[in-house]
């Protein structure tokens, strides 16, 4: 694995695999991603990675249709 593949380098949680637990867990937070593997509970740098990542990839929580909430597919 390249280093530039690693999101977390405290426990080497490479790129494709937190985008993999965001997509497949529906992981809207870090700590979501957390309940997964370990990025992110050593030294914290990683977080902004994390949460540009989820920024990216998280499926939207929800959103107002019809003047209801409801959740987006
Ligand atoms: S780089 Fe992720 S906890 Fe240190």
């Amino acid at each position: 694995m390249l280093e530039e593949d690693l999101v977390c380098y405290c426990f080497e949680v490479p790129r494709d695999e937190i985008i993999e637990i965001i997509q497949k867990n529906k992981a809207c937070t870090v700590d979501d991603i957390q309940l997964h593997c370990s990025a992110c509970l050593g030294c914290g740098g990683c977080r902004p990675d994390l949460e540009e990542l989820l920024e990216t990839f998280s499926p939207p929580p929800f959103s107002l249709k019809h003047g209801r909430s409801s959740f987006k597919e």
